[in-house]
């Protein structure tokens, strides 16, 4: 498969890696609220150290091609808005995001994923793009479901998400094939 670009754009939204100097304002907008980190498989950053140790991961996983992480800007303003994740497998393309709270219902997510579904679909052994969200997780599911993923079941006990609860909680699979 070719190696996703490191930048790339949608009508309002520019993706990057992130880096070091972006980890005060993910700290602050992002990392550190509890609201965000809801239904993510991670607590919220206590300090922009926390932060920095995520964009070495980012940095890392990059480097090993194990997943692609990208920064969401607001191409206008010019505003941290968010993250989105790629974890590519030999046929399938699984998808992680998040987005600052001050972006919510804004279409922005929608936009996001449906680039990342679109590039995804044009490696030709690319059949699958799915991604899991919490069954509590309305807004993610709602977001799966306008890009034109169909929701194929419940994975029972499938992941722990930490702010809510220690045990594995159900999450819904939503997936895109052709
Ligand atoms: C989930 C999340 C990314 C949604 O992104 P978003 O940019 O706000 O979503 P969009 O504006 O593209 O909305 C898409 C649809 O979902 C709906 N929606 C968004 N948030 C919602 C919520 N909390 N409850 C119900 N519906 C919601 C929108 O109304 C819209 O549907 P509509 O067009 O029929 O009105 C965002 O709420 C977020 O970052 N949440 C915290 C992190 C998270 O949960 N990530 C996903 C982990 S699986």
């Amino acid at each position: 498969m070719q190696r996703p670009n490191r930048n790339w754009e949608t009508r309002r939204l520019s993706a990057r890696p992130p880096s070091d100097l972006d980890a005060r304002i993910i700290f602050e907008e992002y990392a550190s609220d509890p609201k965000v980190t809801e239904f993510m498989t991670w607590r919220p950053h206590k300090s922009v150290k926390d932060t920095l140790e995520y964009i070495r991961r980012c940095e890392r996983v990059w480097a090993e091609s194990t997943a692609f992480p990208w920064s969401l800007w607001l191409k206008e303003e010019g505003e941290f808005a968010g993250f989105i994740e790629i974890r590519v497998g030999a046929t399938a393309v699984d998808v992680g995001y998040a987005l600052a709270r001050q972006f919510w219902r804004q279409g922005l997510m929608t936009e996001a994923l449906s680039t990342v579904i679109e590039w995804s679909f044009s490696n030709p052994e690319i059949y699958r793009v799915w991604a899991t969200c919490d069954t509590e997780n309305l807004g993610s599911a709602r977001v799966l479901e306008k890009v034109g993923m169909e929701r194929e079941g419940v994975l029972r006990r499938w992941l722990v998400h930490p702010n809510l609860s220690d045990e594995p909680r159900d999450a819904y699979c939503y997936s895109i094939v052709r």
